[in-house]
Protein backbone atom coordinates (compact mmCIF):
# COMPACT_ATOMS: atom_id res chain seq x y z
CA UNK A 1 0.00 0.00 0.00
CA UNK A 2 2.76 2.41 0.83
CA UNK A 3 4.53 1.38 -2.51
CA UNK A 4 1.66 2.20 -4.35
CA UNK A 5 0.72 5.55 -3.06
CA UNK A 6 4.39 6.66 -3.47
CA UNK A 7 3.97 5.90 -6.87
CA UNK A 8 0.75 7.68 -6.97
CA UNK A 9 2.78 10.60 -5.26
CA UNK A 10 5.79 10.05 -8.29
CA UNK A 11 3.18 10.38 -10.85
CA UNK A 12 3.13 13.90 -9.64
CA UNK A 13 3.03 15.64 -13.26
CA UNK A 14 -0.59 13.61 -13.83
CA UNK A 15 -2.01 15.46 -10.63
CA UNK A 16 -1.02 18.64 -11.01
CA UNK A 17 -1.24 21.42 -8.63
CA UNK A 18 -0.33 24.57 -9.70
CA UNK A 19 -0.85 26.86 -12.58
CA UNK A 20 2.00 26.03 -14.29
CA UNK A 21 2.25 21.98 -13.40
CA UNK A 22 -1.99 22.45 -15.32
CA UNK A 23 -0.71 23.72 -18.36
CA UNK A 24 1.94 20.76 -19.07
CA UNK A 25 -0.15 18.60 -17.99
CA UNK A 26 -3.13 20.12 -20.58
CA UNK A 27 -0.12 19.49 -23.36
CA UNK A 28 0.12 15.93 -22.33
CA UNK A 29 -3.63 15.25 -22.22
CA UNK A 30 -3.52 16.50 -26.19
CA UNK A 31 -0.23 14.76 -27.01
CA UNK A 32 -1.93 11.71 -25.84
CA UNK A 33 -4.93 11.66 -27.54
CA UNK A 34 -2.86 12.48 -30.93
CA UNK A 35 -0.87 9.69 -30.03
CA UNK A 36 -3.79 7.78 -29.40
CA UNK A 37 -5.40 8.48 -32.53
CA UNK A 38 -1.81 8.07 -34.58
CA UNK A 39 -1.48 4.76 -32.70
CA UNK A 40 -5.19 3.19 -33.55
CA UNK A 41 -4.44 4.18 -36.71
CA UNK A 42 -1.38 2.83 -38.10
CA UNK A 43 -2.54 -0.17 -36.45
CA UNK A 44 -5.74 -0.81 -38.26
CA UNK A 45 -3.54 -0.10 -41.67
CA UNK A 46 -0.98 -2.43 -40.64
CA UNK A 47 -4.15 -5.26 -39.90
CA UNK A 48 -5.49 -4.57 -43.23
CA UNK A 49 -2.20 -5.01 -45.17
CA UNK A 50 -1.41 -8.46 -42.83
CA UNK A 51 -4.89 -9.40 -44.11
CA UNK A 52 -4.75 -8.61 -47.49
CA UNK A 53 -1.37 -10.66 -47.78
CA UNK A 54 -2.53 -13.23 -46.15
CA UNK A 55 -5.57 -13.99 -48.34
CA UNK A 56 -5.61 -17.55 -50.86
CA UNK A 57 -6.47 -15.56 -53.69
CA UNK A 58 -3.44 -13.67 -56.06
CA UNK A 59 -3.85 -9.82 -55.24
CA UNK A 60 -4.85 -8.55 -58.33
CA UNK A 61 -2.41 -5.83 -59.57
CA UNK A 62 -2.29 -2.38 -58.10
CA UNK A 63 -4.98 -0.49 -59.68
CA UNK A 64 -2.88 2.66 -58.93
CA UNK A 65 0.69 4.17 -57.85
CA UNK A 66 -0.40 4.55 -54.46
CA UNK A 67 0.58 7.98 -54.45
CA UNK A 68 -2.74 9.54 -53.03
CA UNK A 69 -1.46 7.15 -49.75
CA UNK A 70 1.83 8.65 -49.56
CA UNK A 71 0.79 12.37 -50.03
CA UNK A 72 -2.06 11.64 -47.83
CA UNK A 73 0.09 10.26 -44.93
CA UNK A 74 2.92 13.07 -45.30
CA UNK A 75 0.11 15.38 -45.22
CA UNK A 76 -1.48 13.75 -41.74
CA UNK A 77 2.35 13.21 -40.21
CA UNK A 78 3.24 16.66 -40.90
CA UNK A 79 -0.12 18.46 -39.76
CA UNK A 80 0.58 16.26 -36.43
CA UNK A 81 3.66 17.58 -35.76
CA UNK A 82 2.74 20.99 -36.61
CA UNK A 83 -0.13 20.98 -34.29
CA UNK A 84 2.15 19.60 -31.03
CA UNK A 85 4.19 22.12 -32.29
CA UNK A 86 1.71 24.88 -31.87
CA UNK A 87 0.21 24.01 -28.76
CA UNK A 88 3.85 23.52 -27.14
CA UNK A 89 4.75 27.07 -28.14
CA UNK A 90 1.23 28.65 -26.94
CA UNK A 91 2.22 26.34 -23.17
CA UNK A 92 5.84 28.23 -23.55
CA UNK A 93 4.51 31.75 -24.47
CA UNK A 94 1.92 31.61 -21.79
CA UNK A 95 3.94 30.07 -18.98
CA UNK A 96 3.90 31.81 -15.48
CA UNK A 97 6.16 34.96 -15.52
CA UNK A 98 8.11 36.41 -12.86
CA UNK A 99 6.69 39.64 -10.96
CA UNK A 100 7.42 42.08 -8.83
CA UNK A 101 5.51 40.63 -5.71
CA UNK A 102 7.12 37.11 -6.04
CA UNK A 103 9.16 35.92 -3.41
CA UNK A 104 12.39 35.01 -4.39
CA UNK A 105 14.45 31.77 -3.53
CA UNK A 106 17.90 31.22 -4.38
CA UNK A 107 18.52 27.70 -5.17
CA UNK A 108 22.15 25.98 -5.64
CA UNK A 109 23.04 22.15 -6.51
CA UNK A 110 25.68 20.82 -5.14
CA UNK A 111 26.55 17.16 -5.03
CA UNK A 112 24.05 16.18 -3.46
CA UNK A 113 22.13 18.43 -1.75
CA UNK A 114 19.90 21.68 -2.55
CA UNK A 115 21.20 24.76 -0.43
CA UNK A 116 17.97 27.29 -0.10
CA UNK A 117 18.35 30.85 0.25
CA UNK A 118 16.03 33.55 0.81
CA UNK A 119 17.93 36.78 -0.18
CA UNK A 120 15.03 39.00 1.58
CA UNK A 121 14.90 36.87 4.58
CA UNK A 122 17.73 36.03 5.56
CA UNK A 123 17.37 32.52 5.99
CA UNK A 124 19.82 29.98 4.62
CA UNK A 125 18.88 25.95 4.51
CA UNK A 126 18.92 22.83 2.95
CA UNK A 127 16.56 20.30 0.58
CA UNK A 128 13.24 22.06 2.27
CA UNK A 129 11.88 25.27 0.81
CA UNK A 130 9.07 26.79 2.21
CA UNK A 131 6.88 28.76 0.57
CA UNK A 132 3.42 30.94 0.91
CA UNK A 133 0.42 28.93 -0.65
CA UNK A 134 -1.18 30.35 -3.86
CA UNK A 135 1.54 33.04 -4.75
CA UNK A 136 4.41 32.75 -6.88
CA UNK A 137 7.89 32.10 -6.02
CA UNK A 138 10.79 33.08 -8.67
CA UNK A 139 13.36 30.39 -8.15
CA UNK A 140 16.45 31.58 -9.48
CA UNK A 141 18.46 28.12 -9.81
CA UNK A 142 22.87 27.68 -9.89
CA UNK A 143 24.67 24.56 -9.45
CA UNK A 144 28.16 24.68 -7.18
CA UNK A 145 29.33 21.93 -9.00
CA UNK A 146 27.73 19.62 -12.31
CA UNK A 147 24.77 20.10 -13.90
CA UNK A 148 21.39 19.01 -11.82
CA UNK A 149 17.90 19.68 -12.63
CA UNK A 150 14.89 21.22 -10.15
CA UNK A 151 11.89 19.45 -10.59
CA UNK A 152 9.13 19.41 -8.53
CA UNK A 153 6.29 17.55 -10.93
CA UNK A 154 3.12 18.64 -9.10
CA UNK A 155 4.29 22.28 -9.59
CA UNK A 156 5.70 23.20 -13.20
CA UNK A 157 8.62 21.58 -15.09
CA UNK A 158 11.72 21.53 -14.92
CA UNK A 159 14.87 23.69 -14.73
CA UNK A 160 18.57 22.76 -15.19
CA UNK A 161 21.17 24.68 -12.56
CA UNK A 162 24.07 25.53 -14.60
CA UNK A 163 27.10 26.39 -12.76
CA UNK A 164 28.08 29.44 -15.36
CA UNK A 165 24.91 30.97 -15.47
CA UNK A 166 21.81 31.29 -13.72
CA UNK A 167 18.33 30.02 -14.68
CA UNK A 168 15.18 30.90 -13.71
CA UNK A 169 11.77 29.07 -12.68
CA UNK A 170 8.45 30.34 -11.35
CA UNK A 171 6.38 28.18 -9.25
CA UNK A 172 2.93 28.35 -7.07
CA UNK A 173 0.93 26.13 -5.27
CA UNK A 174 -2.54 26.32 -5.31
CA UNK A 175 -3.06 24.77 -1.86
CA UNK A 176 -0.83 24.12 1.38
CA UNK A 177 0.89 20.93 1.28
CA UNK A 178 4.44 19.30 0.89
CA UNK A 179 5.23 18.84 -2.74
CA UNK A 180 7.81 16.16 -3.52
CA UNK A 181 11.04 16.98 -5.87
CA UNK A 182 14.03 15.22 -7.69
CA UNK A 183 16.91 16.05 -9.27
CA UNK A 184 16.42 15.70 -12.80
CA UNK A 185 19.63 15.34 -14.40
CA UNK A 186 22.26 12.46 -13.32
CA UNK A 187 24.84 14.69 -11.44
CA UNK A 188 26.94 11.50 -9.97
CA UNK A 189 26.64 8.55 -7.56
CA UNK A 190 23.63 9.69 -5.69
CA UNK A 191 21.64 11.82 -8.56
CA UNK A 192 18.65 9.06 -7.48
CA UNK A 193 19.06 10.55 -3.68
CA UNK A 194 19.11 14.03 -4.28
CA UNK A 195 15.43 14.83 -3.07
CA UNK A 196 14.35 17.87 -2.12
CA UNK A 197 10.67 19.50 -1.16
CA UNK A 198 8.11 22.23 -1.53
CA UNK A 199 6.02 23.25 1.91
CA UNK A 200 3.45 25.04 0.79
CA UNK A 201 1.57 27.35 4.07
CA UNK A 202 -0.79 30.25 4.12
CA UNK A 203 1.06 33.69 3.80
CA UNK A 204 1.31 34.47 7.41
CA UNK A 205 2.35 30.67 8.54
CA UNK A 206 5.35 31.52 5.62
CA UNK A 207 6.20 34.54 7.21
CA UNK A 208 6.59 32.80 10.63
CA UNK A 209 8.84 30.68 9.34
CA UNK A 210 10.88 33.28 8.05
CA UNK A 211 11.33 35.59 11.01
CA UNK A 212 12.31 32.21 12.99
CA UNK A 213 14.58 30.62 10.29
CA UNK A 214 16.51 34.42 9.93
CA UNK A 215 17.47 34.08 13.65
CA UNK A 216 20.58 32.71 15.12
CA UNK A 217 20.57 28.98 15.91
CA UNK A 218 18.89 28.77 20.10
CA UNK A 219 21.71 28.43 22.81
CA UNK A 220 21.62 24.79 24.23
CA UNK A 221 19.91 24.15 27.20
CA UNK A 222 21.28 21.67 28.96
CA UNK A 223 24.48 20.14 29.89
CA UNK A 224 24.30 17.43 27.54
CA UNK A 225 23.48 19.97 24.63
CA UNK A 226 26.16 22.04 26.00
CA UNK A 227 28.77 19.21 25.84
CA UNK A 228 27.38 18.55 22.36
CA UNK A 229 27.95 22.07 20.98
CA UNK A 230 31.33 21.55 21.92
CA UNK A 231 31.66 18.06 20.94
CA UNK A 232 30.45 19.50 16.89
CA UNK A 233 33.23 21.94 16.82
CA UNK A 234 35.91 19.57 18.41
CA UNK A 235 34.78 16.90 15.79
CA UNK A 236 35.21 19.46 13.14
CA UNK A 237 32.11 19.13 11.82
CA UNK A 238 32.03 23.36 12.04
CA UNK A 239 34.50 22.35 9.16
CA UNK A 240 32.16 22.00 6.70
CA UNK A 241 28.52 23.30 8.56
CA UNK A 242 27.36 26.49 9.23
CA UNK A 243 25.31 26.82 12.69
CA UNK A 244 24.52 30.78 12.79
CA UNK A 245 25.26 32.26 16.15
CA UNK A 246 28.39 29.96 16.72
CA UNK A 247 31.99 29.53 16.05
CA UNK A 248 30.97 26.96 12.96
CA UNK A 249 31.10 28.83 9.42
CA UNK A 250 31.75 25.78 7.37
CA UNK A 251 30.40 26.49 3.87
CA UNK A 252 30.40 22.74 2.27
CA UNK A 253 27.72 20.95 3.43
CA UNK A 254 24.08 22.42 4.38
CA UNK A 255 23.62 25.08 6.90
CA UNK A 256 22.15 23.40 10.74
CA UNK A 257 21.26 26.42 12.32
CA UNK A 258 17.38 25.29 12.29
CA UNK A 259 18.47 21.54 11.77
CA UNK A 260 15.57 20.24 13.94
CA UNK A 261 12.87 21.32 11.98
CA UNK A 262 13.74 19.90 8.90
CA UNK A 263 11.94 16.51 7.99
CA UNK A 264 14.72 14.78 6.45
CA UNK A 265 18.32 14.37 6.40
CA UNK A 266 21.01 13.89 3.54
CA UNK A 267 18.17 15.50 0.71
CA UNK A 268 15.70 12.83 1.51
CA UNK A 269 17.61 10.04 2.23
CA UNK A 270 16.50 9.41 5.97
CA UNK A 271 13.96 10.84 8.46
CA UNK A 272 15.17 13.70 10.47
CA UNK A 273 14.70 11.20 13.75
CA UNK A 274 17.44 10.77 16.71
CA UNK A 275 18.03 6.85 15.21
CA UNK A 276 18.50 8.37 11.71
CA UNK A 277 20.50 10.91 12.81
CA UNK A 278 23.31 8.73 14.45
CA UNK A 279 23.20 6.31 11.50
CA UNK A 280 24.17 9.10 9.35
CA UNK A 281 26.71 10.61 11.53
CA UNK A 282 28.48 7.54 11.93
CA UNK A 283 28.62 6.02 8.74
CA UNK A 284 27.42 8.56 6.19
CA UNK A 285 28.77 6.30 3.15
CA UNK A 286 26.32 3.34 4.63
CA UNK A 287 23.62 5.71 3.29
CA UNK A 288 25.00 7.79 0.43
CA UNK A 289 28.44 6.28 -0.74
CA UNK A 290 30.30 9.07 -2.23
CA UNK A 291 29.20 12.07 0.01
CA UNK A 292 32.26 14.72 1.07
CA UNK A 293 30.81 13.62 4.74
CA UNK A 294 33.03 11.55 7.14
CA UNK A 295 32.27 9.26 9.46
CA UNK A 296 32.28 10.55 12.97
CA UNK A 297 34.55 8.65 15.25
CA UNK A 298 32.85 9.70 18.48
CA UNK A 299 32.71 8.07 21.94
CA UNK A 300 29.46 6.80 22.92
CA UNK A 301 28.39 9.43 25.51
CA UNK A 302 29.90 12.09 22.93
CA UNK A 303 27.84 11.13 20.72
CA UNK A 304 24.61 11.11 22.42
CA UNK A 305 25.61 14.68 23.39
CA UNK A 306 26.02 15.71 19.80
CA UNK A 307 22.99 14.70 19.17
CA UNK A 308 20.93 15.95 21.49
CA UNK A 309 22.68 19.36 20.61
CA UNK A 310 21.44 18.82 16.90
CA UNK A 311 17.72 17.83 17.92
CA UNK A 312 17.76 20.76 19.87
CA UNK A 313 18.26 23.12 16.97
CA UNK A 314 14.46 24.18 16.13
CU1 LIG B 1 21.71 16.53 -8.91
CU2 LIG B 1 21.02 14.74 -10.27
Amino acid sequence: MTALASFVRLAGTLDPRGPGARQIDGLWQFMLVLGGVVFVLVTLLLAMGLFRRGRDDPSPPPSHSGRGWLLGSVALSTGGVLAVLVATLGVMRDSPAASRDDLTVDVIGHQWWWEIEYPDHDVVTANEIHVPAGRQTLFRLRSADVIHSFWIPELGGKKDLLPEDTTTLVLEADEPGTYRGQCAEFCGLQHAKMGVYVLASPLDEFDEWAVHHSRPAVEPDTPLERRGAEVFLEADCAGCHTIRGTEADGDRGPDLTHLADRRTLAAGTLRNTTEDLIAWVTDPHAYKDGVLMEPAELEDDDLDALVAYLGSLK
